[in-house]
């Protein structure tokens, strides 16, 4: 079966995990921001994004590209802050992704890094901004201090999904 990776990401950890399924499977990675391969030549796409301001940063690229994998075998992971079983990891898929595609892909939340040393200033402020209205204390904590959960165990349960699609091709 033909599969790729296909992430988009900014600081590192959506990457991060592309590339440890790279190493495992030996499917071949893009990033969509400076690649235009052509997703139609795939049977089964996963897509990795990670998640800015409650949007998914792939959001433009699936939009653009959905008539052509609209039709593909799918398996989806976000990277963000929130926890997985947070009610709002729900929020960001509904609010950047066709309803269509939510309904059949497989979907598997990963936790990722935000160093805000890292970050351009810009970005502090916004993130300090959005934790002044912050209502969960958790989150309000990690967009103030950053956080780090980027960890290969964390692809366990997307490796045997991707291994349940070969074994069912
Ligand atoms: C400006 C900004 C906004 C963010 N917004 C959210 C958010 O709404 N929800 C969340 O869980 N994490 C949020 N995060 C945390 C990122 O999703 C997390 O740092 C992720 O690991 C970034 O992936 P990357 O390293 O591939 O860029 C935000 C981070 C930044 C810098």
């Amino acid at each position: 079966m033909k599969a790729g990776i296909f992430y988009h990401g900014h600081y590192g950890s959506t990457r991060q995990y592309a590339q440890w399924l790279a190493n495992d499977t030996g499917y071949p990675i893009y990033d969509v921001r400076n690649n235009d391969i052509d997703p139609s030549d795939f049977e089964l796409l996963i897509l990795g994004s990670s998640v800015r301001s409650n949007k998914l940063t792939i959001k433009k690229w699936i939009n653009k590209n959905w008539p052509k994998i609209r039709d593909k075998k799918i398996i989806f992971y976000s990277v963000s802050g929130t926890a997985p079983g947070h009610p709002d990891l729900q929020k960001y898929l509904k609010e950047s992704l066709p309803p269509e595609m939510i309904d059949r892909m497989d979907y598997i939340p990963l936790r990722g890094r935000l160093n805000v040393k890292e970050v351009s200033w810009g970005i502090r402020l916004l993130l300090w901004f959005g934790s002044l209205v912050e209502r969960d204390p958790e989150a309000k904590q990690r967009m103030r201090i950053g956080f780090d959960f980027v960890d290969e165990q964390n692809i366990k349960p997307l490796i045997r999904l991707i291994a349940s699609y070969a074994v069912s091709s």
